[in-house]
């Protein structure tokens, strides 16, 4: 049984159909860049998509983080047109343009970070990974990075080094950028001093600190199961670094603009990093990333160090303030704590009947649920579990992504503009195929 609507703006018996399409993409790609779904897309609205054949999906992927604000909002496809009509390019590092300086006062004033801040604006969310390195290394004088097992930092060269993870992002790709360490992250048994002994460990036994740049830590990991990090790892973070002058990075890029329930998913542990990475959300569908943090650390980096040639473009700029009004005037935070509250509660009302669901967790509207073997402790992992859900609700018309160990957890990263109707409507959905599955 499928709840799969038919579009009825979309003619059916339109080719190519989904099946003609597939085939091209499997003949002209290549296998390392697959697709999750084997429908391909036509247009999307808010939380809605509808595919080449006129098929409806409830999109709670939201293309991996980026559409908090949902498909295609008006007001920020008015503020794209408008931008594209005027320029859509100029090399920001050749000819400056106001609205680039605007979003960096904007997000310079919103960082939870204190005294005088700085923002560069790159492409993606890697290669704002791999400014926030290159700045600790300019500010410190020092190589080596601390990273945290199951992060994910990117695809790049470096940000495969960062990623804690090995298959599919690393595999067959080393060696990577060297005087790179991971530790354990604070989840899944492991308790966030056990971390921090962790790190105590490396600075005796494998790298000084007086060596280390940075330490980079996803303040809720995204990839590696919406694990949040617990307060004590954030302040005993902190304190380390300021012993070892070393630069402390949030790497916000799936966590940020209203996704937790804040502007910054840090600003819950009180804990002010010296630099935060963004991406993703932050111009709801337009490739644009940044950099913000102190500004003396910010401003080691010599000029033209930092920026490339799309980096900052106009149009994802014009999108991301277009991106900040929404979230303020649509209280798009106060609904991701709403929203998010109404998931948790439906999935843990659920535990009692399917003990295979082995933990609830997250902040605000990062929410995932996690599969396992029941009895077994928390690293009994069932992901089969989690892919039956995933492809039942896919079927069903319901986008859903895994994360996590196996990957053993299914994440949630609807709209925050997501109507109500649409919202339980998912939710129905979603506990029927956990039922169905389990
Ligand atoms: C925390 C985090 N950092 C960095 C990245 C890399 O971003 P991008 O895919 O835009 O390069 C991601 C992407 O998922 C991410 O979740």
């Amino acid at each position: 049984m499928t709840n799969i609507l038919i579009d009825p703006e979309t003619k059916l018996n339109t080719t190519p159909t989904n099946q003609s399409l597939h085939a091209r993409r499997l003949a002209a790609t290549p296998r390392g860049a697959p697709a999750q779904a084997d429908f391909f897309a036509r247009r999307a609205r808010n939380a809605e998509l509808w595919d080449v054949e006129g098929r409806r999906y409830i999109d709670f992927g939201g293309g991996v983080g980026v559409l908090n604000t949902g498909h295609a909002h008006p007001r920020i496809t008015a503020a794209v047109q408008a931008q594209v009509e005027a320029f859509s390019h100029t090399c920001y590092s050749v000819v400056p343009y106001e609205s680039y300086v605007g979003l960096a006062e904007r997000l310079n004033a919103l960082a939870p970070i204190g005294g005088e801040k700085k923002t560069a604006f790159f492409t993606t969310g890697a290669e704002a990974v791999e400014n926030a390195i290159k700045v600790a290394r300019a500010h410190t004088g020092r190589a080596a990075t601390i990273a945290f097992t199951g992060g994910f930092h990117g695809r790049t060269l470096l940000g495969m080094g960062l990623t804690g993870k090995m298959h599919p992002y690393k595999v067959g790709f080393g060696p990577f950028p060297g005087d790179i360490f991971h530790v354990p992250f604070p989840s899944h048994g492991v308790s966030a001093a056990e971390s921090l002994q962790s790190i105590e460990q490396l600075f005796r036994t494998v790298v000084e600190p007086s060596r280390v740049a940075a330490v980079i830590v996803e303040p809720v990991q995204g990839e590696g199961g919406f694990n949040v990090a617990p307060p004590a790892l954030m302040q005993g973070l902190r304190s380390l670094c300021d012993r070892h002058g070393i630069v402390l990075v949030a790497d916000e890029v799936q966590a940020g603009f209203g996704r937790t329930g804040r502007w910054f998913a840090t600003e819950h542990s009180g804990v002010e990093p010296d630099l935060i990475t963004v991406a993703k959300s932050l111009a709801g569908g337009y490739p644009l990333s940044g950099l913000i943090g102190k500004a003396a650390i910010m401003d080691a980096a010599e000029p033209g160090g930092l920026g490339g040639t799309y980096a900052g473009s106009p149009v994802a700029i014009a999108a991301a303030h277009a991106v900040l009004d929404v979230i303020a005037d649509e209280q798009l935070l106060a609904r991701a704590d709403a929203l998010g509250g109404r998931l948790v509660s439906r999935l843990e009302a659920l535990r009692g009947e399917v003990p295979a669901i082995a933990d609830v967790r997250g902040q605000g509207s990062m929410v995932a649920v996690e599969f396992g073997v029941p009895g077994e402790g928390p690293r009994a992992f069932d992901p089969a579990l989690a892919r039956r859900v995933q492809s039942l609700a896919w079927q069903k018309g319901l986008i859903l992504l895994m994360c996590g160990p196996g990957p053993s957890a299914i994440r949630f990263l609807y709209p925050l503009t997501i109507e109500d109707r649409v919202f339980d409507e998912a939710l129905d959905i979603l506990a029927g195929c956990i039922r169905e599955a389990a």
